[in-house]
């Protein structure tokens, strides 16, 4: 969960890597620090608490000098939040330092061991036993790739670690295990950058080199060498990536959040762009192969995601089943595993993750693979894991996602199913071609639709300032839009603080109906869809009860104006595509609420956007 940068070349490697941590800070955000090595290959290093600016401020006071160097943004999991534990982490003579990515399971009997034959401990990290190691080898005459390759061998759980030493100037050395996140190599002209995202060098270069578990890397200005952890040659490939430095910047836009929740038109726009033949009632999903025997041959299909991409899982149930009709069973993917889950070969298990690094839902896929699924994901992040290891993907064209609440990787992820349900319904004979057409056209409408929601950003606004007060929510729906009430909910928690719960309306009347009075705003999701006269009489009991009804209803809907205290309106959609049009006034209500409240919503406490640990 951590961001890691690296550099080998000509420039100076201070700013270089600063720019490419601040790109990675939604990553993990509670300490940061950087290291480089100067003309004389001494090492220096600059670590502090709290957020990147706090380095910056470090290193403006006490500068470094030097073209090689490597970088670090944390998120806590083994010591508190503090320099000392800060990356990135340096042997006791000083003679290697590390960044690293992951949790070093075994690090409590490796630190003994260490502590036994005399070596010190600075932090109380997992990681430092990594750095203390591979000095420990570099001691005893291992050239630095030598001792990072054994060191690793002592190791359990997954990593991602970048090295580089002294005696070594001119080089780096970077490895991945397993599913700790990404080691990406960027391969620029006389220079080479190492980062665990995209972000942090597309301004550099866009041709990258990524590592799979289970390889390493020795990387120096002009040149790059890959081989497996057990030091076997592996023929590079390096891929063009598309993404562009300007779609990972901010923009015009205060923040990342803002900019993402209006970029959803545009994401919309690519992700059904060259996906439809309308005259044919035709789908394309070339990137995800599969004969119409092989579609009609499938039983179930699990989705497992977490977050906010299980919430759009769990709409996407509805697309699918309704229009492919394929079970769909969705599942968390921190918990899939430990359900015993019925799979053979007529089944197939979509992953959905925009970072496609989660590693609850990595594990999940390799299980899935181990008891004989199909394997598919719906990924937003290019060359990532869950792209590279299914065996057909759906790539979500929502560009990077930087605020840490998801906002375009749900209504994308959303459409992408869409999409998936139809390509299935076409070779599993359940809708005609003229019933696919026509359900894609209904696609084309979104970009519009969601549009107009957008153009009510400032009356969302002036409602959050009358909501923020409240501390406590529930957002019900129904059918299709109670998975939007839970991501509704979710958005407010992550980025205001304020306790918000997703409910099913129906669900109300067994509990959550006796927490309703006048201090906790019901947030029901009322359009006009077969459970709308459910949905009002829903309204009613909450109003019965004193309690304040915000409804998300359709434009010219009266009777609703008449029950709520208040209304936003949103453009009628087409049943299974309604969520992609509901969530975003939801979206932009958390919004608003957390930026009036004076809150980072970019960069909420405690969370972060990969989740690399389990
Ligand atoms: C983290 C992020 C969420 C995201 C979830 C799943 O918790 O903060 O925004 O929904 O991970 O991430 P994924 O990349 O797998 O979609």
């Amino acid at each position: 969960m951590c961001g890691i940068v690296g550099y080998v070349g000509p420039q100076e490697a201070t700013p270089i890597i600063l720019n490419g941590l601040m790109r990675l800070e939604y990553r993990g955000y509670d300490s940061a620090g950087i290291a480089v090595i100067d003309a004389q290959g001494a090492i220096h290093v600059r670590r502090s608490v709290g957020k990147l600016a706090e380095l910056e401020h470090l290193v403006a006071q006490q500068p470094l000098a030097g073209t090689v160097g490597i970088g670090h943004t944390r998120w806590a999991t083994h010591g508190v939040p503090a320099a000392r534990n800060a990356h990135p982490h340096v042997g006791m003579n000083g003679r290697v330092v590390l960044v690293h990515n992951g949790i070093v399971e075994n690090y409590l009997p490796l630190r003994a061991e260490l502590e036994a034959e005399g070596i010190q401990f600075a932090s109380e990290t997992d990681t430092e036993v990594i750095v203390q190691l591979v000095e420990r080898y570099l001691e005893s005459g291992c050239s630095l790739e030598t001792a990072v390759r054994r060191a690793l061998g002592h190791l359990t759980g997954a990593h991602g670690v970048v090295l580089m030493t002294g005696d070594e100037p001119d080089r780096l050395v970077a490895a991945r295990i397993g599913h700790a996140g990404g080691v990406t190599l960027g391969v620029g002209e006389g220079e080479m950058f190492i980062a665990s995202d995209l972000p942090a060098v597309l301004r550099h270069t866009r041709r990258m080199v990524f590592l799979e578990p289970g390889q390493m890397a020795v990387v120096e200005a002009d040149r790059y060498r890959v081989t497996t952890l057990a030091g076997e040659p592996v023929p590079a490939e390096e891929q063009v990536v598309s993404w562009d430095p300007v779609s990972a910047a901010k923009g015009a836009y205060e923040r990342f959040m803002k900019k993402e929740i209006h970029e959803q038109v545009e994401a919309l726009t690519a992700t059904i762009g060259g996906r439809l033949d309308l005259e044919a009632g035709r789908v394309f999903l070339p990137t995800l192969p599969l004969t119409d025997d092989a579609a009609r041959d499938l039983t179930r299909l699990f989705t497992v995601a977490c977050g906010t991409s299980y919430y759009s899982g769990l709409a996407g149930k509805y697309m699918i089943e309704s229009l492919a009709r394929l079970p769909v069973e969705v599942a968390y993917g921190s918990e899939f595993r430990y359900t015993d889950p019925i799979i053979d070969r007529s089944t197939a298990l979509l992953a959905i993750t925009q970072s496609g690094e989660t590693v609850d839902t990595l594990v999940s896929m390799e299980e899935g693979r181990r008891r004989g699924a199909r394997l598919w994901s719906i990924v937003n992040a290019i060359g990532s894991q869950a792209m590279r290891i299914a065996d057909g993907y759906i790539g979500m064209q929502a560009g990077p996602e930087i605020g840490v609440a998801s906002t375009k990787a749900f209504t994308t992820s959303l459409a992408d199913q869409y999409l998936l349900a139809l390509y299935l319904a076409a070779k599993r004979g359940t809708l005609s071609a003229t019933e696919i057409r026509a359900r894609a056209n209904d696609l084309l409408a979104l970009p519009r639709l969601v549009s107009q929601v957008l153009a009510q950003d400032e009356t969302i606004r002036q409602l959050a300032i009358r909501l923020a007060r409240y501390r406590n929510f529930l957002y019900i729906g129904r059918g299709i839009n109670f998975p939007v009430a839970l991501e509704g909910a979710l958005k407010l928690k992550e980025i205001s603080y304020i306790h918000a719960e997703g409910y099913p309306a129906g669900e109300m009347k067994h509990g959550p109906i006796a927490l309703i009075d006048e201090q906790m705003p019901v947030v029901a999701i009322v359009t006009q869809d077969r459970v709308y006269e459910k949905m009002l009489s829903q309204v009613e009991q909450a109003k019965a009860r004193g309690g304040l009804v915000v409804a998300l209803a359709n434009e010219g809907d009266q009777t609703i104006a008449e029950k709520a205290d208040y209304v936003v309106t949103v453009p009628v959609a087409p049943p299974l595509l309604a969520p992609i049009v509901n969530v975003v006034p939801l979206q932009l209500l958390a919004y608003h609420m957390a930026t009036w409240l004076g809150l980072d919503v970019d960069q909420p406490r405690n969370l972060a956007k990969s989740v690399t640990v389990e």
